[in-house]
């Protein structure tokens, strides 16, 4: 079993790889913790998880983006307020990575913050927004707005519930790692692209890529937890990516908005003389393997640029690109929306989203 620390400006925390959820959950759970639950998990899961649910007060919640916001939130602390959950007791999340901020947005600010322990559950979660503190939820149509940071006590990751996951994230997952392995290096991106058919078919080789994600992600957070500098670079594929959830009302799933996200990046960086085409063609050959099958044709292009216009990144009226100056130089780039970025945009969804290496 492969388990490491994270050190945390908020308090240090343990990731343990795991392969008994039962087990665990029977030796690590005390009297007043509070299970939240994704009810995909609940039904998929009843009879490993039964008992523990027969045991312990639980609430399931449903993962969508819009619960992931006040409203969806209130009902769970009001009810946990009613049913004797204490600031001595724990909250426990079994779920992706909505079931994750909803929890840990309710953790930090519930009795001014009470402990949390994290099972993930999807690839996502489990390959990334697991380690890192971040709590955030949605306001109204903006994504992940609202919150702080506010790690779990401790994280459990059992790459068993990953049986289950639809092709669909999977390939989010997928797709959000592959953008650690390209801020990495070129030889993290390399073993990436080499290992991926084969995660796909094969738990194994799926374990390490997640291992591989943390240990990286883990490299930058323990320098810049707070988001301030160097992990800023994380957002890679974001600005693109969160504009594509939205204005599909997140009929794409998170990972597959982030690899279009850094295709958009790529062409701009191509663009702008930062890499040669060749770079961007080896991503690409990568990222239309993950997003293929879904479209974004429909987006309109000035909802686009002013959905662009309202990353958290920005600054006054720049915009906070994250862009790619080579496999381990990813940077940030303030740009303004002129017109000759918009031409670009509108060359992007004109000429690049049919497939290129089908
Ligand atoms: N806090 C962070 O640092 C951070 C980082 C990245 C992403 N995020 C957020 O995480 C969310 C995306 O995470 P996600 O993709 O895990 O979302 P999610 O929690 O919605 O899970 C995706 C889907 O998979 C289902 N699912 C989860 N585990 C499953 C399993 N084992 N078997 C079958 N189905 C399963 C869920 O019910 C849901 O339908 C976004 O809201 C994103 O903003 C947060
Ligand atoms: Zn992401």
């Amino acid at each position: 079993m492969y388990n490491f620390k994270v050190k945390s400006i908020i308090h240090d925390y343990e990731v343990a790889f795991i392969d008994n959820t039962k087990e665990v959950l029977k030796n690590e759970l005390k009297e007043g913790d509070f299970i939240i639950i994704d009810n995909k998990i609940k039904e998929l899961y009843k009879d490993e998880l039964n008992d523990t649910l027969a045991s312990f007060q639980h609430i399931g919640i449903d993962a969508a983006e819009p619960k992931k916001s006040y409203q969806g939130a209130m009902p769970v602390i009001q009810y946990l307020i009613e049913n004797g959950f204490r600031k001595n007791h724990r909250l426990i999340a079994i779920g992706g990575g909505i079931t994750q901020d909803v929890t840990a947005f309710m953790a930090s600010i519930l009795y001014r913050g009470v402990d949390w322990y994290f099972f993930p559950t999807s690839l996502l979660a489990q390959g990334d927004s697991c380690i890192g503190s971040k709590t955030s939820i949605n306001f109204n149509e903006y994504k992940n707005l609202v919150g702080g940071f506010y790690p779990p006590n401790k994280i459990f990751i059992n790459p068993d519930f990953l049986n289950t996951l639809s092709d669909a994230e999977l390939k989010s997952g997928l797709g959000e790692m592959l953008h650690y392995f390209i801020v990495s290096s070129e030889e993290d991106f390399r073993r990436f692209k080499k290992d991926y058919p084969q995660a796909l078919v094969d738990k194994k080789v799926l374990a390490g890529i997640i291992a591989r994600s943390l240990e990286i992600k883990k490299s930058y957070i323990e320098i810049d937890e707070f988001d301030k500098k160097e992990r800023q670079v994380f957002n890679y594929g974001h600005s693109f990516g969160h504009a594509i959830e939205s204005l599909t009302n997140y009929r794409i799933p998170h990972g597959i908005a982030v690899s279009y996200g850094m295709d958009m990046s790529n062409f701009v960086s191509v663009k702008l003389g930062y890499i040669p085409q060749q770079v961007r063609n080896e991503v690409r050959e990568l990222v239309e393997k993950i997003w293929e099958g879904t479209t974004i044709t429909d987006i309109e292009l000035n909802k686009f640029t002013s959905a662009l216009s309202k990353d958290k990144k920005n600054i006054g009226k720049q915009l906070g690109l994250i862009l790619n100056k080579g496999y381990g130089k990813i940077f940030k780039d303030l740009r303004p929306m002129d017109d000759e970025f918009v031409s670009w945009l509108q060359e992007y969804f004109d000429t690049q989203l049919q497939p290129q290496f089908a």
